[in-house]
């Protein structure tokens, strides 16, 4: 990797074109993802983040399941462009699961009752910085992804598929892959009405 922070964090894009080709290895994109795990911060350092990373078959499976499980209830008329957008992140190499583990949460709420109403925002907001780390990294390694939310119609699914404690709680999905097209136009709102510096 030879990105430097400043180009990674602006180069990051939803990209929603991808494809099987993947530009490093199964190895190095567990080294990448583990990376991205172990050095974000997360509160009281209760490191309550969790990982699945789907490759390969695993990830058309994700797809799969998620496609029928939206076909249950996507009315039969508007399921062509929902089947097409599942087709669109199967075509990918791999997705990345986010999850929280809420035993850890708990115990922390029980354990800090001053804090007790912030441990599962401040989860919420450990899972958004390593959702980021972990986008910023793939994209530096070559590899385009988008953001995805179909929890939680999934949760019992993957659960069920892939073993997933219950505790864990399904936050995000993460397909990527190699981009095969560039990400849309972006606008951005003045910088100086989003950021005010006093000194
Ligand atoms: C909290 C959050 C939730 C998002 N949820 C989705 C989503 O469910 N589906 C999707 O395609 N993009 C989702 N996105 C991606 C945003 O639409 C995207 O980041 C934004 O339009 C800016 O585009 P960019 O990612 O190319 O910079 C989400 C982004 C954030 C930060």
């Amino acid at each position: 990797m030879s990105k430097d922070i400043y180009s990674a964090l602006k180069d990051r894009r939803s990209i929603y074109a991808i494809s099987k080709e993947a530009p490093i290895s199964d190895e190095k994109i567990q080294e990448a993802i583990e990376h991205a795990v172990n050095y974000s911060p997360s509160a009281f350092n209760s490191q309550t983040s969790r990982v699945l990373v789907l490759l390969g078959e695993q990830h058309d499976r994700l797809w799969d399941i998620t496609k029928e499980t939206l076909r249950k209830i996507v009315p039969a008329e508007g399921f062509a462009s929902t089947e097409q957008k599942m087709e669109l992140f199967k075509a990918g190499y791999g997705t990345v699961l986010f999850f929280e583990e809420q035993e850890t949460v708990a115990a922390l709420q029980k354990q800090f009752e001053a804090y007790s109403d912030n441990f599962p925002i401040w989860s919420e907001h450990s899972t958004g910085m390593l959702q980021l780390a972990v986008w910023t990294i793939l994209e530096a390694e070559g590899f385009g992804a988008s953001l995805q939310h179909y929890n939680p119609l999934i949760d019992e699914a993957v659960a069920a598929e892939w073993n997933v404690p219950s505790s864990w709680k399904l936050t995000a999905q993460m397909p990527f892959g190699k981009p095969v097209a560039e990400a849309g136009e972006k606008q951005f709102n003045p910088i100086s009405d989003r950021v005010k510096v006093y000194k």
